[in-house]
């Protein structure tokens, strides 16, 4: 039994031994430059590439003892065409020298090392450890998941002494990715706990910070892939995967912010999801029938608790068929929507991978999917069948664009049936059979036309079909913003769907997940992240809840959701003290949904998330770099919520500069830590001096009434100065895309003893229609009368004392 535990430990573990034996790239013997690409040519017969896409984005792609093949394929990328920007090559005998405005990549001849340095100061920023290596010899075979289906490649960069790393998407860990490693591999892993590795997605992107620089790294390979930040050895952090290419973007800073950015270029940014996704959401494993759904919707509206989104779980469908509705439960779908609908409440349902594998004809995705061969099967032609809710089950081959074309027009059967939006589960793929992949080994997608298998699109398969999902939502409904939501994902996944972060446990410690989770997730491109409010197994608590909330209210997926046989958690459900408490926060996001609103555009429009960890807006600030039981909604508002239980006080840090608490608007002094008292009613919050809050009216659902008046907290910093935003737009259509919204900006500044504030002229063509807007300056005290004004839509300037 040790033994057999040994062996499995060994064959499991990749450890820094394991990549120091792979063979070595050979020294560069000569190179061709072309208008965006240099390409050197190896001593071993391997070529690598460096092709300049932007002055801070250069991708490295490395072709072992053979060229670079044709064939150039990902299904992450977003943006191919890059206006070569101004760069050229020097050598010396030593080295070859990309450089760019930005950026000045050395590569040296012999060995193979590539640097990467800024262009203006040649400050180091990232270098290689050892020359990119393959495994030529089968060494590492006895991890891979399938050594047929291609050969370990990995890269490795020094490890800098403090060097932070973020990012990889959802991994149950800290912020701080340094010291740790990771494998991704998705996968269905209920009721995980930190350090549970892999979970449900792969998002191969990486950030690492060091001296308040930021570079970034995105290793666009789908096969299994390993990342190790210092873990085995403290000489290298270091990526590989079990097959593909060794094909990686490096992005330079210095600023995260301008990583992100870069990083939603290339992979695609996320469109604006309707408005009503940011409104309040309630789920359960399930609800049903129809009548339960109404009640739950009806205690709501009696209890004066806002909501807008109603899920419906995999019972709702007729033996688990997806397109289908189980006609007892729910005789009359379109009816229950429309009721719903009256309420301000909109439907989502739970679409999983799985179609029924059956035998007799009759189930109209089975029968067509067969009969267009749109099903993955076997290398040797038979079905795969996998086993999920509905037993017997088959997978679409997503890879294919007829079959997305295909899967995405059934959704029609929901659009018609008045659903709002799809929820994507199971679509690791999970498999009751075999949740490691074992199962699919064999399993031949088309994969633009390679025919690969399991090994290489398993981390992908998530990715593709909530493309399916989505275009065919946006072809069903093209006046309309589609509502997508996956469980596993691979990069660019943030094109199609929003996330939540699966099957947590409904424990503190996992709620002490949340934070790290959702800024990684936010720092890997994933900006549109929740995870389920109260937690998902187990039997929670009203103390739980609460504080569950207190993080919940504030993110952007915001649905409270449980298991079938855990404790009922709708915010009523441990009486009356909590749920006033949870009243309390709901309001209160409504009431900040124009706040909410305004930097979620900004996530979509440049890529940097809502909901942030302090490094992301301090950098600098070496006391934030692993700092993540705090967090941040964009620049302004610094929130400290507590994640233990009985606990009623903590410690917050403030970075420098002025800070107001959200509560009592009393003033601190940043650049330190301070204790403040979190009763289970209080979540310290704290706006940035500077800021200007933008607040709406209290709302039950979001479209119940107009956004007026506007309230604009301002919260002016130590020279009396502050600035802010207001985005608007209809909120439902893509209408925005082609400049219908309303985008308005706010400065103010300190004259005598009073303010001016200035009201730009506004932005986009989209009339929100006669509004007011009151100002109110937060650090003239409780007494302060507010400053009403017309918005017009024109520039103003108006003094408030
Ligand atoms: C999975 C999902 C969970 C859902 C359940 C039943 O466990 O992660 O949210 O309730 O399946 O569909």
């Amino acid at each position: 039994m040790k033994k057999l535990l040994l062996i499995l430990v060994f064959v499991t573990t990749v450890n820094a031994q394991d990549i120091t034996s792979l063979e070595k790239i050979g020294p560069v013997v000569r190179f061709e430059k072309t208008d965006q690409t240099v390409t050197l040519q190896c001593h071993d017969n391997s070529q690598v590439q460096l092709t300049v896409l932007a002055p801070d984005l250069v991708r490295v792609r490395a072709a072992f003892t053979k060229p670079i093949p044709a064939k150039d394929h990902s299904w992450a990328i977003a943006k191919e065409n890059w206006t070569t920007p101004r760069w050229n090559v020097t050598e010396t005998p030593d080295a070859i020298t990309i450089t760019t405005d930005e950026l000045e990549v050395v590569v040296r001849r012999s060995p193979l090392l590539i640097d990467f340095r800024d262009a203006r100061t040649h400050q180091l920023l990232n270098a290689d450890e050892r020359p990119m290596s393959y495994d030529a010899n089968g060494r590492l075979a006895g991890i891979q998941f399938d050594p047929k289906a291609g050969m370990f490649v990995a890269a490795s960069k020094k490890f800098g002494f403090d060097e932070h790393f973020y990012g990889l998407g959802e991994k149950a860990a800290r912020l701080d990715k340094r010291r740790m490693s990771f494998v991704n591999w998705n996968s269905d892993t209920p009721g995980y706990n930190e350090g549970k590795d892999p979970i449900y997605q792969t998002i191969p992107f990486y950030i690492g910070l060091q001296r308040g620089v930021a570079y970034g790294i995105f290793f666009d390979n789908s096969y299994r892939s390993y990342f190790d930040f210092g873990r085995a050895s403290s000489e290298r952090a270091w990526f590989g995967a079990e097959g593909g290419e060794m094909n990686y973007y490096f992005f330079y800073g210095p600023s995260i912010k301008k990583i992100l950015s870069r990083y939603a270029d290339l992979t695609g940014r996320m469109p604006l999801p309707p408005l009503w996704a940011l409104g309040n959401q309630q789920s359960r494993w399930s609800y049903f029938p129809d009548t339960m759904v109404e009640e739950v919707v009806n205690e709501y509206r009696k209890r004066d608790l806002p909501l807008d989104v109603m899920y419906l779980d995999i019972d709702y469908m007729h033996g688990y068929r997806v397109f289908t509705f189980d006609k007892e439960r729910f005789p009359d779908p379109k009816g229950l929507t429309e009721k719903l609908r009256r309420q301000g409440v909109k439907v989502v349902t739970i679409v999983d991978p799985g179609i029924k594998h059956q035998k007799e004809r009759g189930y109209h995705a089975f029968d067509q999917g067969l009969e267009k061969n749109f099903f993955q099967r076997r290398r040797n032609g038979d079905l795969f069948v996998p086993r999920v809710w509905p037993g017997d089950s088959v997978f679409v081959d997503f890879t294919l664009p007829e079959a997305r074309r295909w899967w995405g027009d059934l959704h029609r059967f929901y659009t018609d049936n008045g659903i709002a939006g799809i929820w994507n589960d199971m679509n690791e793929p999970s498999d009751f059979v075999d949740q490691t992949g074992k199962n699919q080994l064999d399993v031949v997608s088309h994969d633009d036309g390679e025919k690969t298998t399991h090994a290489k699109n398993r981390n992908s398969f998530a990715l593709l079909m909530a493309r399916a999902t989505y275009e065919g939502l946006e072809r069903i409904q093209p006046d309309r913003r589609p509502y997508v939501i996956t469980r596993a994902a691979y990069a660019g996944i943030q094109r199609y769907s929003t996330m939540w972060t699966g099957d947590t446990n409904s424990t503190w410690e996992a709620l002490s997940l949340n934070i790290p989770m959702f800024t990684s997730l936010g720092l890997s491109g994933e900006p549109f992240v929740g995870s389920d409010v109260g937690g998902f197994i187990g039997r929670g608590n009203g103390e739980l809840l609460v504080r569950s909330y207190q993080i919940s209210f504030l993110a952007p997926f915001c649905r409270n959701h449980k298991q079938h046989d855990g404790y009922d958690q709708e915010p009523w459900r441990f009486g009356k003290y909590y749920e006033d408490i949870i009243r309390k926060y709901l309001k209160l996001r409504y009431a900040l949904l124009p706040f909410l609103y305004t930097t979620l555009e900004e996530a979509h429009r440049t890529g940097v998330p809502l909901f942030r960890p302090l490094v992301l807006n301090y950098q600098d600030d070496a006391n934030t770099h692993n700092l993540d039981d705090q967090f941040m909604i964009g620049d302004d508002l610094l929130v400290a919520p507590i994640m233990k239980p009985d606990v009623t006080s903590r410690r917050v840090y403030l970075p420098a500069g002025t800070w107001y608490d959200y509560w009592t608007n009393k003033r601190h002094t940043g650049g330190t830590t301070i204790t403040v008292d979190a009763a289970l009613d209080v979540v310290p919050m704290f706006v940035r001096g500077g800021a200007i809050i933008p607040v709406g009216p209290m709302l039950n659902y979001v479209g119940e009434k107009p956004t007026d008046p506007v309230t604009f907290n301002i919260y002016p910093d130590d020279a009396g100065s502050a600035s802010g935003r207001l985005y608007d737009d209809d909120g439902l259509s893509p209408a925005y895309k082609q400049g219908a919204f309303r985008r308005t900006a706010l400065t103010v500044r300190r004259a005598g003893r009073g303010f001016i504030v200035s009201i730009g002229t506004p932005e986009g063509t989209y009339s929100p229609g006669p509004r007011t807007f009151n100002l109110v300056v937060k650090s003239l005290g409780p007494d302060a009368k507010p400053l009403i004004i017309k918005d017009d839509g024109r520039a103003h300037e108006v003094e408030l004392k």
